[in-house]
């Protein structure tokens, strides 16, 4: 393991004020996304998207990394430059999506477990050539009346962790990115009572497996109330519950926090994260955004697959980007938005 290429990378993003756009969706992910817009989806559609996002006018002032899918890591740009090319040239770490995305777990009730640690080392060397310098792998859990289960808590949280240590044994950056769903009428206080379990379980496993988690990223889920609960969303509420359960379960070594935004609306995402860095409570992290869907739905909105609606969609893109920067240290406000 090279510790001191680990530490140049996370210094690289760990960026007060800066963030991680997650460019990563799997084919059919993107496919759905781009369908909902009325866009078609192709390998080309899927770059000239990418493209319109990476090449927005100073978008490095706000953020420090990208998340790609592999077909995207081997894309270029019209003028022929590799997206992890362009991306570190313009100051921003390529990273890479290296889960194989999710599967049944036997002997639960349809519970999900995550594909893709078979030859992970051989991978990550192949993409650490292509330029990437993070990874991440996504485990998730849903919450019902019998779920998350032991098995799912602990089997996931060992394959993060196994994840982690062979990233890091590869001179990579692992974001480590456990989410509990929003899908479901669960409380606010349940969400919160799983995501400290699965944190818990998860820096016990990153400690048995000699993670050092001062060199990954932790890119955990908020705690909100399930989608069909009827609760209210309260941001502050949400900023407080968020914050007690991380300062329970997650080590002080570890540099950064970036949330996934997981289906709240890009305005909650950006609301809640602000609340967060602007409550006075000990924060021994970092805390930033690694969000897909809450920085990308109004660019996808605006564009809609038109070269005329480049400007327009990036200028959507940068204002959310802008937005979260500003909430990553506690000064945003709705007023902000504008139109
Ligand atoms: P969302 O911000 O849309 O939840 O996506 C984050 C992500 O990377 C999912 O794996």
């Amino acid at each position: 393991m090279s510790i001191k290429e680990l530490q140049e990378t996370i210094g690289k993003i760990a960026v007060p004020g800066k963030g991680i756009l997650a460019a990563d969706e799997s084919v059919s992910t993107a496919t759905k996304r781009l369908e909902a817009e009325g866009v078609k989806s192709t390998e080309e559609s899927r770059r000239k998207y990418r493209e319109m996002l990476f090449t927005t006018p100073h978008i490095n002032d706000f953020l420090r990394g990208v998340i790609l899918y592999e077909e995207t890591l081997y894309q270029k740009t019209i003028k022929g430059e590799a997206f992890p090319d362009f991306l570190s040239k313009n100051g921003i770490v390529p990273g890479i999506k290296v889960d194989g995305g999710l599967i049944d777990l036997e002997g639960t009730e349809s519970e999900k477990i995550t594909k893709g640690i078979d030859g992970l080392g051989e991978r990550l060397d192949v993409y650490k050539k292509a330029g990437a310098r993070f990874a991440k792998w996504r485990a998730v859990y849903s919450i019902s009346e019998t779920t998350p289960s032991c098995l799912a808590i602990r089997s996931n949280a060992v394959l993060l962790a196994r994840y982690a240590s062979i990233c890091q044994a590869h001179g990579i950056v692992p974001i480590v990115e456990p989410e509990v769903l929003l899908d479901g009428s669960h409380s606010m206080e349940e969400c919160a009572s799983v995501t400290e379990k699965v944190l818990h379980a998860v820096f016990r496993e990153i400690y048995r497996h000699n993670v050092l988690p001062e060199l990954i990223i932790l890119k955990p889920s908020m705690v909100v109330p399930g989608k069909l609960s009827g609760e209210k969303y309260d941001s502050k509420s949400v900023a407080r519950e968020t914050l007690k359960v991380l300062l329970r379960s997650v080590p002080a070594a570890v540099p950064t926090i970036n949330f996934l935004s997981g289906g709240q609306t890009p305005e909650q995402a950006t609301e809640s994260l602000n609340e967060m860095n602007s409550i006075k409570s000990r924060k021994p992290w970092n805390l930033s955004f690694s969000y897909a869907r809450a920085l990308q739905e109004p660019a996808l909105g605006a564009w809609k697959g038109k070269d005329a609606n480049v400007a327009a969609a990036q200028k959507a893109f940068y204002k959310r980007a802008e937005l979260n920067s500003a909430a990553s240290l506690g000064k945003y406000s709705r007023k902000m938005e504008g139109d």
